[in-house]
């Protein structure tokens, strides 16, 4: 059976797919990725839980390398449309994680600027996340300011 994208390659930045290291792609998230260790990928960031594949998320990218066959880092943005500033959207960032052993390579920068580039494409005036306090310089270095509190209420 073909590989299901979740959406279409023209979103995908051209120049950040060029800045990776050689043998890694920059991709939307397909329907194989579940065998690929997205998910595993993902537990770097906390709990993940036991998935059926249906349960994947929308607008996720991937970063694989290639040789593995393996999902090495993913990201996910929102989109948004507001009430307010003439019906704007606004980008969420979400659940960025990276590898343990494929941190410090740059590809958690790359994500984010792919991130970026679909919000920008899409037509957000801004881009948004939540973050802890260490990864703030991280996020710094990737073009964000801080701004404003997290409010959080679990149920
Ligand atoms: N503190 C200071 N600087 C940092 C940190 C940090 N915690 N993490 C990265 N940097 C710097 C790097 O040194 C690098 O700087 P340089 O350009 O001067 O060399 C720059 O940020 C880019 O770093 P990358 O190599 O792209 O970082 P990496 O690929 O390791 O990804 C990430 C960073 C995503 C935080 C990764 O370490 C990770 O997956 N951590 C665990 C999960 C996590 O915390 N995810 C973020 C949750 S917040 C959210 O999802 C919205």
């Amino acid at each position: 059976m073909t590989e299901v994208s979740l959406f279409e390659s023209d979103l995908l930045s051209p120049e950040v797919q060029s800045l990776l290291p050689p043998g890694y792609t920059l991709r939307a998230l397909r329907s194989n990725d579940y065998e690929r260790g997205f998910l595993k990928v993902l537990e770097v960031l906390t709990e993940v839980g036991n998935h059926t594949k249906q349960e994947f998320d929308d607008h996720t990218i991937t970063i694989t390398e290639d040789a593995k066959d393996q999902v090495v880092a993913v990201g996910t943005i929102l989109v948004e449309r507001k009430f307010v500033h003439k019906n704007g959207l606004v980008g969420h960032i979400e659940d960025i994680a990276v590898n343990n052993n494929q941190q410090g390579k740059k590809l958690g920068l790359r994500i984010i600027q792919a991130l970026k580039f679909i919000g920008a494409k899409r037509g957000c005036y801004k881009v948004i996340l939540d973050c802890s306090e260490k990864n703030v310089p991280f996020y710094q270095k990737c073009g964000f300011t801080q701004k404003e509190v997290e409010m959080a209420w679990y149920v």
